[in-house]
């Protein structure tokens, strides 16, 4: 049977080229979004998948969104927790408030997304999760305290709850991308962004096609022994840099 898929912000950027791989890989496909309607409906109509709108970064929303997929696709299979913000700014003037967004939205939606669907995984022996972290979680970055806690907290849960599932056929993996030709990197200014890529080795921007190539070799079946692992696709940026 057809394996159920959810990602998280997969309507747009990397989320969409995940949602669509999944779904050319075979997966059934509901993909989850939270104010674009406009690109989550063309999403939709373009790849033929369920989309779902709701803040990964509320409890309650979580739970209703997860508990629609479930009623019309079935029990789910693959969790991409992939959502998530920026809001930049040198830390000794950041707000309070932009502080709190990122870690609700990037962070606090693990526990949201993820404690609801795993009791499921484990009684029916089989689940893939894999978690978009970054290069800044693993590096930190000027700029991106809030971002670089937030990507590298999903690291350490990627572990605890892959070693606590280990024998349950639930694999746990994070995926951390460096810079990605989507939205939020073209956020960066342009000044700011033109240094960044001349750290890349590979010379170029990262395309959000294969950041979903990873993630679809990590949700696939054959992938079972790797489990707690970050696989980092980022152009030599990290060892160069
Ligand atoms: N090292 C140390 N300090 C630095 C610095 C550096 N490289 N660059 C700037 N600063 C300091 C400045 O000196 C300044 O300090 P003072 O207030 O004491 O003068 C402070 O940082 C703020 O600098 P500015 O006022 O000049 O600049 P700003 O506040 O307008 O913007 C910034 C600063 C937000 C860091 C901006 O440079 C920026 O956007 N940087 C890029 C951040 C980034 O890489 N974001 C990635 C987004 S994409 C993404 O996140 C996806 C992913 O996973 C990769």
């Amino acid at each position: 049977m057809a394996r159920v898929a959810l990602v998280t912000g997969g309507t747009r950027g990397i989320g969409k080229a995940i949602s669509a791989r999944l779904k050319a890989d075979g997966c059934v496909v509901a993909a989850n979004y939270a104010g674009n309607a406009e690109a989550a409906e063309a999403t939709a109509k373009e790849l033929g998948i369920k989309v779902l709108k709701w803040d990964v970064g509320d409890e309650a929303q979580c739970a209703a969104g997860i508990a629609k997929v479930v009623a019309d696709l079935g029990p789910v299979d693959i969790l991409v927790n992939n959502a998530g913000i920026t809001r930049d700014g040198a830390f000794h003037k950041m707000s309070a408030e932009k502080w709190r967004e990122v870690i609700r939205v990037d962070l606090d939606s693990l526990f949201y997304m993820t404690r609801p669907l795993i009791e499921s995984m484990r009684e029916r022996g089989f689940g893939r999760i894999v978690n978009i972290s970054s290069i800044n979680g693993q590096k930190g970055q000027v700029g991106q305290v809030n971002y670089s806690t937030a990507k590298a907290g999903m690291i350490g849960f990627t572990k605890a709850l892959a070693q606590e599932n280990a024998s349950k056929g639930v694999t746990v993996n994070c995926v951390a991308p460096g810079y990605i030709d989507t939205d939020m990197v073209a956020a960066v200014p342009e000044d700011v962004l033109k240094k960044i890529i001349a750290t890349i080795p590979v010379g170029r921007l990262g395309k959000a096609a294969e950041i979903a190539h990873a993630v679809s070799f990590l949700a696939s079946d054959g992938a079972a022994f790797m489990t707690g692992a970050t696989l980092t696709m980022n152009g030599a940026q990290y060892i160069a840099g």
